[in-house]
């Protein structure tokens, strides 16, 4: 990956320009530049990341976010709609995840801008529970494959992670969670389903185990809620993971992947208001004056939030279950094409996002296979520990013959993947993409800091 993408082509902005540009030139280069990285999404080549692909969705999307691009949803007296649109959009998730609703009383909820927003708030929430009961030293328990943002939450909020074992199915070790919870542990943590394997812990047990310690377990359905609530109804034996186990205390379920919703929205339930309010902030004192915020965001696009309203009342839940249709029988066709090839297994028992990695007898680096394909402009997401890939499958991998090609490519992978036993793959595991192991083994922060560097002179 070039840090310094389209400088040959467009040139660069290295200071502020005394006169402005045309809107029609800048218009035809973001054109360009859109259509360009657009391609490997329209031929379904993608793993996750773009979830509906559907442009008629996206340009309907678009025309409700113009109309709220420019609206702050804190200025609720200029703008009552997107009140509007988040109490319904909090109660449409909350309906599909049966959360316990009564006449207004009950389960609630807050928009923030995504997934890591909705699972650092109720980190946040179970340290100030714990703290109401005198516990100063809070842990949160969760497997080893729970999302690192909880790690980057417990890093700001100064909460002890506890990570348990998992499984040789890769789901959460009852026994691991057990040995680590004790009288200081606020919350437990499972997830429907994991980045890293699609995969749903026991969230029964876990909530059984919240129930009988008398703490909370929030359920990371950021990635999972929105497709795999659908999954029964088509005939599919998803475990029940939401608020029909009595110990869970909290959702979240990201409108912005699965819900189809625009980048930039994620909806986090909980159980019980009480627990809601442990994540407001409010100031009295200050002389801008009385501050209250529901989360940790100030300003907020009402587009955003309008969007994320448009999507759901749009597509409805014969939207959603016609699309999860598509995804979950993509995902079996995918899973089968992995299974017919020798050197490669399957990560446990996946329904939409399926990881796979080679065989110990093959001898074979998945890195080399990652190689290949990333070669034809297939985009796998690369996992380690172990090393694996995984294809999250979406609505673009969906299309007619997407599979097909990815067999054939896949088998030439693995040829590929023989040819260089022995040698340095030159792809790796690194959660945002494609860069290479150099790149990666040259140090993570410097390539943060190369990432946000200025252009060069
Ligand atoms: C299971 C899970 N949780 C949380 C997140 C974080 O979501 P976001 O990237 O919207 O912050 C992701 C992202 O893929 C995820 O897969």
């Amino acid at each position: 990956m070039s840090l310094y993408p389209y400088a040959e082509r467009f040139g660069v902005v290295r200071a502020f320009p005394q006169r402005g540009r045309p809107r029609a030139e800048v218009l035809a280069e973001i054109d360009v530049m859109s259509e360009v990285e657009d391609s490997p999404y329209h031929e379904g080549r993608i793993s996750g990341s773009i979830y509906s692909g559907d442009e008629a969705h996206y340009a309907f999307l678009n025309e409700v976010f113009g109309h709220y691009s420019h609206a702050n949803v804190l200025q609720r007296d200029m703008y009552p709609s997107a009140t509007r649109f988040e109490g319904e959009i909090i109660a449409m998730t909350a309906d599909m995840l049966h959360a316990p609703v009564v006449a207004g009383e009950g389960a609630c909820g807050v928009i923030t801008s995504g997934g890591t927003e909705s699972l650092m708030n109720p980190l946040l929430v179970y340290r100030e529970w714990g703290r109401a009961r005198g516990v100063t030293q809070p842990n949160v328990v969760m497997p080893v494959t729970a999302h690192v943002a909880l790690d980057k939450g417990a890093h700001y909020f100064g909460i002890e992670l506890r990570k348990a074992a998992v499984t040789d199915q890769f789901v959460a070790d009852m026994d691991s969670v057990r040995s680590l919870v004790d009288d200081n542990t606020v919350a437990l943590v499972g997830s429907a389903g994991t980045y890293a394997h699609g995969l749903i812990d026991p969230i029964d047990e876990l909530s059984a185990l919240a129930v009988e310690r008398g703490i909370n377990l929030h359920v990371d359905g950021c990635l999972g809620a929105f497709i795999l609530a659908w999954g029964v109804d088509l005939g599919y034996p998803v475990p029940v993971f939401d608020f029909r186990l009595p110990g869970v205390t909290s959702i979240s379920a990201d409108s912005h992947k699965y819900g189809f919703g625009l980048k930039g929205s994620s909806v986090l339930l909980y159980r019980d208001p009480e627990l809601r309010r442990l994540q407001y902030f409010m100031v009295s004192d200050w002389p801008g004056g009385l501050y209250t915020s529901p989360g940790m965001s100030g300003s907020r696009s009402g587009g955003i939030i309008a969007a994320a309203w448009a999507a759901m009342v749009t597509l409805g839940r014969d939207g959603y279950t016609a699309i999860a249709a598509d995804i979950f029988r993509t995902a079996a066709e995918l899973r089968g094409v992995i299974e017919s090839n020798d050197e490669l297994r399957v990560l446990g028992d996946p329904y939409f996002n399926v990881a796979f990695t080679t065989t110990k007898q093959s001898g074979l680096d998945i890195f080399h296979v990652n190689d290949f394909l990333a070669s034809r402009r297939w985009r796998m997401n690369g996992l380690q520990l172990p090393a694996a890939l995984h294809f999250c499958i979406t609505r673009p991998n969906t299309q007619p013959g997407v599979i097909d090609r990815f067999a054939v490519d896949l088998a030439q992978a693995i040829s590929y993947a023989r040819e260089h036993v022995g040698t340095p793959a030159k792809s790796g595991a690194f959660y945002a993409g494609d860069v290479t192991r150099e790149q990666i083994e040259s140090g993570m922060a410097s390539w943060l800091d190369a990432t946000q560097s200025l252009p060069p002179s």
